[in-house]
């Protein structure tokens, strides 16, 4: 296994580039099932989870070709012979349950096998197959797999009423429901912009929808879909991280492609530790206003509330931040697996339940740390960045599933980074 070596190297300086949002690209795959016509998608991110995605795809009949250098993905879904996600795909990437409402919506019966847990969390599905439910599909659940088959006439509309926010069972409702015979409303629905960005490109394709973007979702159901070209919305996760960059080690860094609508929430928190963040034609230029970090408390919350997804990074800041922070998870259950990985390298954490107490040290230093997951790999690069001396991050297979180029992107502007082959 692999693992990447970070020694401190003091401030950054220059330009690293923002790629298409692995989150949207997972869910804009799945769509070619909806259709015969050729789905194009532009602005991929390079991405071992995209190459999962891929192979799923295939294996169901649909062709998808990765073309330059992997950031044009040309699908076409002409003939789906293979009805069946199967588990040794599923396991690997949850995002493969995603599949479910577009095969069934196209042709009425699907085979798909339940995710399983994850590190950060049991993540169940059940707010998916409600849903489906909710618009007639006949679920049977045995031998971990879900068999979903859709009433004689197809999919119906139907009123959805989350009982909490998720964004994949919004996104495998709205797919399902752009086919479905009448309306379908989806009431406390995600928010998130990869929400916004899955409507834009089945819009193109023909979808009726509209309220996305909101806690409503409203789609009129249409007898075919078509085929169209898209472009990968901004990766707001990938552009949030990098801005802890220069945050957490100092100088001035600008995000090519970044967008502030993108990342609010977290502009709002990072204003509050001593971040400054200004909009340039190219995107976010960002810096520390006056060298001290700040400490401040952090909720993670649905869109457009603090993302999740930034929480462990953003706890890599608040470990030399003046004060002390706190941070709760409400989202998922155990995603505070990066805190004993940072308390090696002498941050001072407590973590009881869904709150971490982080209380702010003068510098950090560096250590071997081992990655437990996306997000908290990433993490740790951030901490040995601003730390004293080398930090090791092992399993770095991890960091592959989100972010493309790391070491390419962050020597890029100074930081001293490598990436070690392993055995
Ligand atoms: C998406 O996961 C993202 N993944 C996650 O990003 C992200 O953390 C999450 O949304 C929240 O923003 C992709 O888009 C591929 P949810 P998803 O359904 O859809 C519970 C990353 O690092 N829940 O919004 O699986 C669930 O357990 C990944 O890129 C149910 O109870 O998240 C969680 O507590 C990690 N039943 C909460 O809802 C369900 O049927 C939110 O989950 C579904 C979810």
């Amino acid at each position: 296994m692999d693992s990447i070596v970070v020694t401190g190297n003091g401030p950054l300086h220059g330009q690293i580039p923002i790629a298409g949002a692995k989150n949207a690209c997972l869910t804009l795959m799945p769509a070619t099932l909806l259709s015969e016509e050729p789905l194009t998608l532009t602005n991929a991110p390079r991405l071992s989870d995209i190459r999962t995605m891929t192979s799923l795809l295939q294996s169901l009949g649909a062709e998808v070709q990765s073309l330059q250098d992997g950031q044009v993905l040309a699908m076409s879904s002409h003939d789906i012979h293979n009805h069946t996600a199967d588990y040794d795909i599923v396991r690997k990437m949850r995002a493969s349950i995603l599949v479910l409402g577009p095969m069934l919506a196209r042709d009425g019966h699907a085979v798909v096998s339940l995710p399983g847990g994850c590190a950060i969390g049991a993540r169940p599905v059940d707010l998916h197959l409600r849903a489906l439910e909710a618009m007639g599909a006949e679920l049977d659940l045995r031998d971990g797999y879900v068999h979903a088959k859709a009433p004689s006439g197809g999919l119906r509309g139907g009123v959805v009423e989350f009982p909490l926010v998720s964004v994949g069972a919004t996104e495998n409702a709205l797919m399902a429901a752009t086919l479905a015979r009448g309306t379908t409303i989806l009431k406390r629905a995600a928010r998130e912009p990869e929400i916004v960005d899955l409507a834009d490109c089945l819009r193109k394709m023909g979808a009726q929808i509209e309220g996305d973007g909101t806690d409503t979702i409203t789609v009129q159901g249409v007898d075919r879909l078509g085929g169209a070209t898209h472009r990968v919305v901004t990766d707001r996760i990938e552009l949030g991280t990098y801005m802890l960059a220069p945050a957490i080690c100092g100088g001035e860094v600008e995000l090519l492609g970044g967008r502030i609508d993108l990342v609010g929430a977290f502009c709002e928190k990072l204003d509050a530790v001593g971040i400054s963040v200004a909009e340039t034609e190219n995107g976010l230029t960002v810096a520390r206003k006056n060298g001290q970090i700040r400490a401040v408390d952090v909720t993670t919350e649905p869109f457009p509330g603090f993302p999740t997804d930034l929480q462990a990074q953003m706890m890599a800041l608040l470990c030399t931040a003046e004060g002390t922070s706190v941070l709760e998870e409400k989202i998922f259950e155990n995603r505070f697996m990066h805190a004993p990985e940072l308390m090696r390298m002498g941050a001072r954490i407590d973590v009881h339940g869904g709150h971490a107490t982080v209380t702010g040290v003068d510098r950090l230093r560096g250590a071997p740390v081992m990655a437990t997951d996306l997000r908290a790999s990433v993490s740790l690069i951030l901490a040995g960045l601003a730390a004293e001396g080398e930090t090791v991050v092992n399993r770095v297979y991890h960091l592959d599933r989100g972010y493309e180029h790391v070491v390419r992107k962050l020597s890029g502007v100074g930081a001293k980074i490598e990436r070690i082959k392993g055995q």
